[in-house]
């Protein structure tokens, strides 16, 4: 079966999008064909260019605001990447209903906490906060609204005494690594059953 073709959309340093990359080898069902970044500057597009993955970037700031306008420019490479699956990874834009509209079932998205608790951000700050015993990444389709969406895999860290939002974010980011390419090879393969992975250190 021809592959499928992955672009994954990233803001900052991408240590979601390498560890996708380094996934898409051997009998994986998909390969990269683009990383596409809101962000000139974005540390992730150096490195999957080291790999050899075609890279483009969007910058979204001389578009004021104007969002619509913004995701027409992504829409460029993605097609011309023949884009089928798009991941988001650390991709820091609000996405329209619109945009999202057009990749329906197939744009997925990594978030860090075991959804549908803690959208939105500083999810690791929160958890502690709320006194949570453990925490996580969700690996969830998108859809309209923010953070949510059918639920792909989870992977739960438990919290420790003494944890702070920079350590608990470390151990969840690990677990990341390993959840957010388990999902893709099952979702490129057409298995949208969700994934649990057990509770990690
Ligand atoms: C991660 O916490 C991820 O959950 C969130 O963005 C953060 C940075 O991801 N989406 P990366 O290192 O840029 O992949």
């Amino acid at each position: 079966m021809t592959p499928k073709r992955v672009a994954i959309l990233i803001s900052g340093g991408g240590s979601n999008m390498l560890a996708l990359l380094d996934s898409m080898t051997g009998d994986h069902p998909a390969r990269p064909c683009l990383v596409l970044s809101n962000d000139p500057a974005a540390g992730g597009l150096a490195r999957a260019a080291a790999r050899g993955v075609p890279t483009a970037v969007v910058d979204h700031r001389p578009f004021k605001g104007d969002r619509a306008a913004f995701e027409a420019e992504l829409m460029t490479p993605l097609l011309a990447a023949r884009t089928e699956i798009v991941c988001l990874a650390g991709f820091m834009r609000v996405l329209t209903a619109g945009f999202v509209a057009q990749w329906q079932g197939r744009m997925l998205n990594i978030h860090p906490s075991l959804l549908p608790k803690y959208r939105g951000l500083d999810t690791h700050a929160r958890a502690l906060a709320a006194g949570e015993a453990e925490h996580g990444c969700t690996v969830h389709e998108v859809t309209a609204a923010l953070d949510d969406g059918p639920i792909l895999g989870q992977a739960r860290v438990r919290i420790r005494p003494g944890d702070t939002p920079q350590t608990l974010a470390a151990r969840v980011l690990e677990q990341e690594h390993r959840l957010y390419p388990a999902v893709l090879r099952r979702f490129a393969a057409g298995d949208r059953t969700p994934l649990r992975l057990d509770p990690g250190t």
